[in-house]
């Protein structure tokens, strides 16, 4: 028997659709449940063959479960390890290499010091920076957000450059990333499976949240939703994701990534609406079983980037 976990939050409807979509499916020896978890022991086992993590960016204890599962055999859906490693300027570095087209970005030092430092741990910083190089890079308006963040916490739309000195103040010791802004005339997130499965959704960030996702748009040209595939897919098999979001915001017929390091991204039936729930809920259950009858007892089972795969000359 092979068994395969979901571990969740506050989340009320994906998981439990995934659930019983697997185990609807019948397959001979796999079943899902929710994830139990008792003590938790170095180097011990889980009774899973292929975790679907929803939650551990925000419960650190989680995290550290997965990666000891992780170790002795269980598929962390997604990469607990990388998850841990890489952060949206990185991701934005990688995405150059792959190809695909990118808003203006550069990463900036904390407008504080971090706990614990003081000038003296910043004598290879050059003072000033060269900001005026900065701005002209990125130009204004411009958006300035966490390096590491997600869920549009600290995400600014700057004007000028006084808008800029004002709100960075104010981000404290976070390190944030000032982008150039891409004036779209359409925004799609897009989610992606297995690296494989494709659904790409029209958005509207600029409505409120639960009017984002268009379900009665315009028709989109076929060759920009192929080029946005093949984006997607690059990005999602570069990082190593099976299981994540990747937003383009689309000016003069490119697309340009904006966000796509989301390997937790909404599912809830109430946001994306039902027919996108339904392609999500099945393309989950088909991978994850995929996923299981895959998996190597007692091996890694793990899915890498092509970036961690050259890295390590695999
Ligand atoms: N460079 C940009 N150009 C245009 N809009 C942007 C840009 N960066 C962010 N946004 C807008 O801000 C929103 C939140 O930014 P995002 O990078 O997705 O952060 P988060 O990870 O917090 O969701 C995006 O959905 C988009 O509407
Ligand atoms: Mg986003």
């Amino acid at each position: 028997m092979k068994k395969i976990g979901i571990l969740f939050g506050m989340e009320d409807t994906f998981p439990q659709a995934f659930i019983e979509r697997v185990n609807s499916k019948n397959e001979k020896n796999i079943i899902a449940e929710a994830v139990s978890i008792d003590k938790v022991i170095q180097n011990k086992g889980s009774e899973y063959a292929v975790i679907i993590d929803r939650i551990s960016q925000d419960v650190p204890f989680y995290r550290a479960f997965l990666k000891n599962v992780a170790l002795t055999g269980t598929n962390v859906i997604n990469n607990p390890f990388w998850w841990s490693a890489d952060d949206k300027f990185f991701n934005n570095a990688l995405a150059d290499t792959l190809g695909v087209p990118l808003p203006n970005t550069v990463i900036l030092p904390s407008a504080e010091h971090p706990t614990d430092t003081n000038s003296n741990s910043f004598r290879n910083l050059k003072f000033p920076l060269d900001w005026e190089g900065i701005f002209e890079y990125v130009k204004f308006p411009a958006y300035m957000k966490p390096y590491a963040g997600g869920g549009w916490k600290n995400v600014y739309r700057l004007e000028n450059k006084e808008e800029f000195w004002d709100k960075h103040k104010q981000t404290g010791q976070l390190v944030m990333l000032l982008q150039e802004e891409i004036v779209f005339t359409q925004y799609f997130r897009v989610y992606c499976l297995g690296c494989k499965a494709v659904k790409i959704m029209q958005y509207e960030p600029r409505n409120e949240p639960h009017l984002r996702y268009v379900h009665d748009g315009p028709p989109i040209d076929k060759k920009l939703l192929a080029t946005i595939k093949d984006y997607t897919i690059r990005l999602c098999e570069g990082l190593g994701y099976d299981f994540n979001t990747v937003e383009f915001a689309v000016r003069d017929g490119i697309p340009y990534a904006i966000d796509f390091g989301n390997p937790a991204p909404d599912a809830d039936i109430n946001s994306v609406g039902a027919e996108n729930f339904e392609w999500v809920v099945e393309e989950a259950a088909k991978m994850a079983i995929a996923a299981a009858k895959k998996q190597k007892p007692g091996k890694i089972n793990l899915t890498w980037g092509t970036f961690m795969k050259q890295a390590v000359g695999k």
